[in-house]
């Protein structure tokens, strides 16, 4: 452990915390039981009790990445699974309207009766029964956010540019973070139904930034297209396939589920309620979990069009409630097989983070306990 309050101190080296806090005031520091002790402090105090200092944790259970990480399940299982796929693009160049014209044609036709919910993500069924997930985010957010939280969650970008526009400062913006994170770009073309409407000029503009079509010697996919009326659409979908093809994206649905939350938030009546990007795996109901600082059980699974659903596999956003509380979006999750773990590095993934957010002001280290006398 790095660090440790007053209390635990005394609770692990079995002596009173009014003891140490003294021992602290002979080295001159004014302590309460809740003061935060460095390892140096510590070992400090352990040495004048005569008390050995043991590294008694091995593996950092803090640390989620680690589980994310750690291989499970045999490669053998891992089947095909369908891209994740974030909309880009400058301000009013329609990225709003094409995720909508998207997932009017193909979600609420394909199920009627569907209660389409807006849970920051869905799921469309192309043609050939091959499925693609959007997130519903604004694609910056989803972008920055989730990238700096180290969740790579998207597999293919679609820049939405306007053919009346043409190529704007956040265009620049969206291609250089898609750059950042090494995912392809397929460029929409929107508002093709325009009569101002000037493809060439995109074609012309993007080619500066490194995104050269196809029709003109590069390797940039560019699909013309209509987020009003639908136009070309079909296409675009066809594009993101035969791009993810490419690009071979994987997963094993028979290990424990790990993924990424979308957004969050306190419901009055679920409680804490996040959705859910499943990455690899299947998340079940009844799962014990452990996302970003929060744990629980999921309690219960609610799919793209509102549906309760049992389990969620690959590539699949879900909402679920069950936890103990709200976490952030951009925040992993790990399943555990057993409730007991997902307690434990819950809990002190929690207090960890208490403890840092504590220790930043009250921190004793051996410099200012120096300073100090
Ligand atoms: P922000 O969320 O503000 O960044 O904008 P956005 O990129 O989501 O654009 P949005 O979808 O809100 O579209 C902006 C305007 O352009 C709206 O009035 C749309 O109706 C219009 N629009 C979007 N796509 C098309 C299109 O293909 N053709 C035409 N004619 N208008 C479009
Ligand atoms: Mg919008």
């Amino acid at each position: 452990t790095e660090s440790l309050t007053v209390i635990e101190l005394s609770k692990k080296i079995g002596r009173e915390p009014a003891e140490i806090i003294k021992k602290l005031f002979l080295l001159g520091v004014m302590s309460t039981i809740n003061q935060v002790l460095d390892k140096d402090a510590i070992e400090l105090i352990c040495a004048d009790y005569g008390v050995e200092v043991e590294e008694e944790i091995k593996i950092d259970i803090t640390d989620l990445d680690v589980f994310f990480e750690s291989a499970e399940g045999n490669p053998e299982d891992s089947e095909e699974r369908p891209p994740v796929v974030t909309i880009m693009g400058h301000v009013d160049h329609g990225k709003t309207t094409l995720l909508d014209s998207i997932r009017n044609t193909k979600v609420t036709a394909g199920e009627a009766g569907g209660i389409t919910q807006h849970i920051g993500a869905y799921q469309v069924v192309v043609e050939n029964g091959k499925k693609i997930t959007f997130l519903d985010t604004p694609g910056h957010a989803a972008f920055t956010t989730m990238r700096a939280r180290g969740a790579k969650v998207t597999d293919v970008t679609i820049l939405v540019v306007a053919a009346d526009d043409g190529v704007m400062p956040q265009t620049v913006e969206a291609i250089n973070h898609a750059k950042a994170a090494e995912v392809p770009i397929i460029v929409a073309v929107n508002k093709m139904d325009k009569p101002s409407a000037n493809p060439d000029k995109v074609m012309q503009e993007l080619t500066e930034h490194g995104l050269v079509s196809e029709a003109w010697g590069g390797e940039t996919i560019f699909v013309p297209i209509s987020a009003l009326t639908g136009d070309g659409i079909d296409n675009l979908l066809e594009m993101v396939l035969l791009v993810s093809e490419v690009a071979e994206l994987k997963a094993n649905p028979k290990r424990l589920a790990i993924g990424s939350v979308i957004e969050a938030q306190l419901d009055k009546g679920k409680g804490s309620v996040a959705t859910l990007l499943v990455q690899d795996g299947t998340l079940r109901v009844g799962d014990p979990i452990v996302v970003g600082h929060s744990f629980g059980r999921v309690r219960a699974m609610i799919n793209d069009l509102g549906r309760r659903v049992k389990e969620a596999g690959p590539s699949t956003p879900v909402e679920i409630t069950g936890l103990n509380e709200v976490p952030k979006a951009g925040d992993r999750f790990v399943v555990f097989e057993d409730e007991k773990t997902a307690r434990q590095v819950g809990e002190s993934r929690a207090s960890e983070a208490q403890v840092n957010q504590r220790s930043e002001k009250t921190r004793v280290t051996l410099d200012n306990l120096f300073d100090q006398m």
